[in-house]
């Protein structure tokens, strides 16, 4: 309420100054923040690191912090490039999302194996997952301050009924494969929490605005926080395209999760040019397609939608980010055209059309 009755004001104050806001991280200030997840080069190279810094209030490590970036055997420990970007929001003032302590890609592959590259025991893994999460967390305490604990464990596609017809939701990762329920993510919960009663432990997983998934997704997170298992927040990745899904889905989405959590961030936002969708590449970076007008107003049209529900439910959105940078550091390619900066790191017309909204 707070927030809306802000934000009121600073449209009479827009009005009146007839300014536009100078930066995506002002113009949403009593909203919520705008983040972004970045490589190496954005934080190295001074045009982009001043770009990131002027832009955002928030980011996350592309790649640098996860499981397999980190702790790439059981006793080494890389830390080189996570320390650069810890570093970089210290010394900027800027706020750090942890991602991802446990996943099953990018993952330490080492913690599912004994000697003889047999799957080692339940109590295994979980030793192996608490001395990772405690190590990496503690290292961080001072400037994460909310991490995704578990990333993309439910499964996508139809529901699939076990014997006494219900739904086996979770995907068939190595995790689920040596424990044969989801104890794995409770663990790794109250690890990171265990590890940093402060900061705030989110599930975050893609096509998430799915009907099917939705349903996966707030069923399990309802039942863990039942069971008091430590869950803040749901990570909504926001891997989308320039037709789906619709504002209604979203906005249904995130009604429901507002329903369960406090906290909802947006986590990896981008709005690709083509019909995929999702956190995973499917057959195509559309190499060589051009951005047509039609496209183009699409996408205004999609990132205005996504922006209209966040702003209805700033009361629980606290974190909007962008999956990388620009269009040139897209895990997608170049040619998807999926962010605000074009591959020369200039704002697109749909810049305006998040910044500068009504
Ligand atoms: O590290 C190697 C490097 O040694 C090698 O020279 C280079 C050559 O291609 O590849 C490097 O690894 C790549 C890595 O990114 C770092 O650049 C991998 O091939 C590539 O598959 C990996 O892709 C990342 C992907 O996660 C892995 O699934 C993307 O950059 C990253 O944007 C993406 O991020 C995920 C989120 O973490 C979770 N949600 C979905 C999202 C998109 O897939």
């Amino acid at each position: 309420m707070r927030k809306l009755l802000l934000l009121a004001l600073a449209a009479v104050a827009l009005t009146a100054s007839a300014q536009p806001p100078s930066s995506l991280k002002d113009a949403y200030k009593d909203l919520f923040m705008m983040g972004v997840a970045v490589n190496q080069r954005n934080i190295t190279d001074s045009a982009q690191s001043a770009l990131v810094v002027r832009e955002f209030s928030s980011m996350t490590a592309e790649n640098d912090m996860k499981p397999a970036s980190v702790h790439p055997r059981p006793d080494t420990w890389t830390w080189e490039r996570a320390d650069r970007i810890a570093d970089f929001c210290r010394h900027h003032g800027i706020k750090l999302r942890g991602h991802t302590l446990m996943w099953h890609n990018q993952m330490c592959d080492w913690m599912f194996y004994d000697a003889d590259h047999r799957f080692v025991s339940k109590d295994t893994l979980f030793q192996r997952m608490r001395q990772h999460i405690h190590t990496v967390v503690n290292r961080y305490k001072d400037i994460v301050y909310c991490w995704d604990v578990f990333n993309e464990c439910i499964a996508d596609g139809p529901r699939r009924l076990d014997a006494d017809g219900h739904d086996q939701p979770l995907r068939e990762s190595k995790f689920y494969q040596i424990c044969h329920s989801d104890e794995f993510i409770r663990k790794a919960f109250e690890y990171a929490r265990e590890a940093d009663p402060d900061a705030l432990l989110f599930y975050n997983d893609y096509n998430e605005c799915d009907p099917v998934k939705c349903d996966r997704i707030c069923t399990m997170i309802r039942s863990m926080k039942a069971d008091g298992v430590p869950i803040d927040g749901i990570g909504m990745q926001g891997h989308y395209n320039i037709y789906g899904p619709s504002e209604a889905d979203i906005e249904n989405a995130v009604s429901r999760y507002a329903d369960i959590v406090d906290h909802i961030h947006m986590t990896e936002l981008d709005i690709r040019v083509n019909r995929e969708m999702g956190g995973q590449l499917q057959h195509s970076d559309n190499a060589g397609a051009t951005l047509t007008d039609t496209l183009l107003r699409r996408q205004q049209a999609q990132y205005a939608a996504v922006f209209r529900v966040m702003r209805r439910h700033a009361d629980k959105v606290d974190c909007v980010t962008f999956w990388n940078l620009s269009d040139r550091d897209s895990w997608l390619g170049p040619d998807n055209y999926p962010l605000l900066f074009d591959r020369n790191y200039q704002p697109k017309p749909v810049y305006h059309t998040v910044r500068d909204f009504e």
